[in-house]
């Protein structure tokens, strides 16, 4: 078990901006972003931290930090609870023994929370004079949309090196082909929807499965393609309920007799519950059910892949700080490696593939 203590100790960076230099990096020829520390030895200690939703294979990007870290004689510190814990001082030394046996596990041993006082400057103030104090010269942070914009907003006002990890089951994030913890939650929806089939198929019943993703479909797509659901609804195309009801009507004119919709939380339409609703308002061919999974696609050991992705971006972020990457997310493009500036990861809006919804269409005729 961690625990938290304070650090007093102080050590100042010298910055210096620099927008022109690019850097090759594994294979890729990435802009040097934001600034460039005058003498790269300048970092001796590196933070870590977890922040927004937990994502499986949190642990392993943490294993990865840390071992990477004290392979190149950095000092690690973790943060625990996320930007929260840098306000609070919640500071915790990391030995490469502290991150044993935990590549296999859930959650995140750092804890993880949704900071309201680190959207103030006040709040960032304060966490900034806590990473001074405990002698932390740059911060890995782990998390998705809103841990960028908290990094962002921190290394802009600040200078502070700052690189990101992509942990979100959202798989919402421009520059990397897939989020840590993206796979594991995909993995958990077939497992249910799997069992829901059995039932909806003894029973001749249509079920309306809710999965998460707030602003994106990428949960849903997946597994509801992996699935052999009837239909997918995501936020990033406009739902029809006429055309989802055509389609039912067809499928039970061909004689099917039972089905799975998978709904993402953040479809237009509303929830399942919603949909469900004004589906059978017009159409009671079927016996309908709900069945919304909810905070299960956050749980769980990570999958091979999730461990494998997050080893790799762990062991990745501390080699670009090391070579003078800062504001940057480290991601992994078509295999390869690469940097994206914190601004480019979060207003970039990640597209959603409309062909694998249009072949998931057919697939489910
Ligand atoms: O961002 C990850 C996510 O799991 C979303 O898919 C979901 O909408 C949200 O977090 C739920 O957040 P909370 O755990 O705060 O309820």
């Amino acid at each position: 078990m961690l625990c938290c203590v304070k650090f007093a100790n102080s050590h100042a960076l010298h910055l210096i901006p620099d927008h022109s230099h690019q850097m090759a990096y594994k294979r890729k020829t990435v802009p040097l972003s934001y600034y460039k520390i005058s003498e790269m030895n300048t970092i001796r200690k590196i933070g870590v931290l977890t922040s927004g939703g937990d994502a499986p294979g949190m642990n392993a990007a943490i294993r990865a930090v840390v071992r990477a870290g004290v392979y190149e004689k950095y000092e690690i510190t973790g943060i625990c609870r996320g930007y929260e814990g840098l306000i609070n001082n919640e500071f915790t030394p990391l030995y490469r023994h502290s991150v044993s046996n935990i590549i296999q596990r859930g959650g995140t041993i750092l804890k993880t929370a949704r900071s309201e006082r680190f959207m103030t400057e006040e709040g960032r103030e304060l966490a900034h004079q806590n990473l001074i104090k405990a002698g932390v010269d740059a911060l890995i942070v782990i998390g998705g949309d809103g841990t960028f914009r908290g990094a962002m907003a921190l290394g802009n006002t600040y200078q502070y090196p700052v690189v990101g990890v992509p942990g979100t089951i959202d798989n919402d994030l421009y520059g990397t082909d897939f989020t840590i913890g993206y796979d594991t939650a995909i993995n958990t929806v077939v497992e249910v929807v799997d069992k829901l089939r059995d039932t909806a198929a003894s029973h001749d019943r249509l079920f309306f499965v809710e999965v998460m993703g707030r602003d994106a479909g990428f949960i849903a797509l997946r597994s509801g393609i992996a699935c052999g659901a009837e239909e997918i609804l995501v936020p990033e195309t406009e739902t029809s309920i006429d055309d989802l009801i055509a389609k039912l009507e067809n499928d039970y004119r061909e004689n099917k007799t039972s089905g799975i919709i998978i709904v993402a939380e953040g479809d237009d339409q509303g929830g399942a519950f919603d949909v469900a609703k004004k589906v059978k308002e017009k159409f009671s061919f079927y016996d309908t059910r709900v069945s919304i999974i909810g905070h299960m696609q956050r749980g769980g050991s990570p999958t091979c892949m999730d461990r494998v992705l997050a080893s790799t971006l762990g062991y990745e972020a501390v080699m670009a700080l090391k070579k003078g990457e800062r504001g940057v997310m480290v991601g992994q493009i078509n295999k390869v490696i690469a940097c994206t500036p914190f601004e480019k990861a979060t207003k970039h809006h990640l597209e959603i593939n409309k062909n694998m919804l249009k072949m998931a269409r057919i697939l489910s005729l």
